[in-house]
């Protein structure tokens, strides 16, 4: 599967098999989370079979059943870009281990969650984790004209870029966020408020590196 497929194949999923992660899985995603981390400064952890942060052992919680693992999304203060960023990150290496997944700002028990904070660190949010009931569904979306300036003739990979970012999970699928090309940059920027604007920023990012086969020397 190639990366734009992979983007395409993900949604979000709140209901999940009582199946714990493979042993191979765990690891390749804690390789992943420690490469993350190098790169980045921030503290991204993995917790396996805790059932208290979504009460899974409950009938229902919130429209979550039976998630018993997640990625704890944690670092230094104001990194909110790099925790959308290196979140993502994380999220599509889970899609192509077959771990379908949901990132939860609100709708999980805060308190209970296993989180391991360093001096200065703070707790963003979690990524619900595990092997879904279903892989989830498409979900409305808007169009490469009401999130960019793109127009016919221009290049494919910002076409695909936009593509990319219009597949990505923002906060309650605001997708708040706009492109604007200038030659070969980009400038991407939060359009409008909502919550967890920069979170999204940093995800829709991530997506439009990916599908515009770019690195990060594309951003103005
Ligand atoms: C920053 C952020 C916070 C989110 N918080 C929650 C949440 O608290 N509860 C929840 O059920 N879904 C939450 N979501 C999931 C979004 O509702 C979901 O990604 C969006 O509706 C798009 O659907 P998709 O992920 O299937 O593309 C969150 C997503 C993001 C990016």
């Amino acid at each position: 599967m190639n990366n734009m497929e992979l983007m395409r194949s993900r949604h979000s999923v709140r209901r999940f098999k009582d199946t714990p992660l493979a042993a191979q899985t765990v690891e390749a995603l804690n390789a992943e989370l420690a490469a993350i981390n190098a790169e980045s400064g921030l503290h991204l952890q993995l917790v396996t079979d805790e059932p208290e942060a979504f009460q899974a052992n409950k009938p229902e919680y919130g429209s979550f059943s039976g998630c018993k693992n997640y990625f704890v999304l944690a670092g230094p203060k104001g990194k909110d870009e790099a925790i959308g960023y290196c979140g993502e990150r994380a999220v599509l290496k889970a899609q192509a281990l077959g771990v379908n997944s949901c990132w939860v700002a609100l709708t999980y028990k805060k308190g209970k969650a296993a989180v391991e904070l360093n001096r200065g660190e703070k707790l963003y949010m979690v990524i619900a984790l595990g092997y879904g009931e279903t892989q989830g569904r498409e979900r409305k979306s808007k169009t490469p004209a009401d999130v960019s300036d793109y127009k016919e003739g221009d290049p494919d990979w910002y076409k695909n870029g936009i593509e990319a970012a219009l597949l990505a999970p923002t906060a309650v699928n605001q997708q708040k966020f706009r492109f604007e090309r200038s030659g070969d940059k980009v400038t991407a920027k939060t359009a409008g408020l909502g919550f967890y604007t920069k979170v999204d920023l940093g995800i829709v990012k991530y997506h439009f590196e990916l599908g515009a086969e770019k690195g990060k020397e594309i951003w103005i």
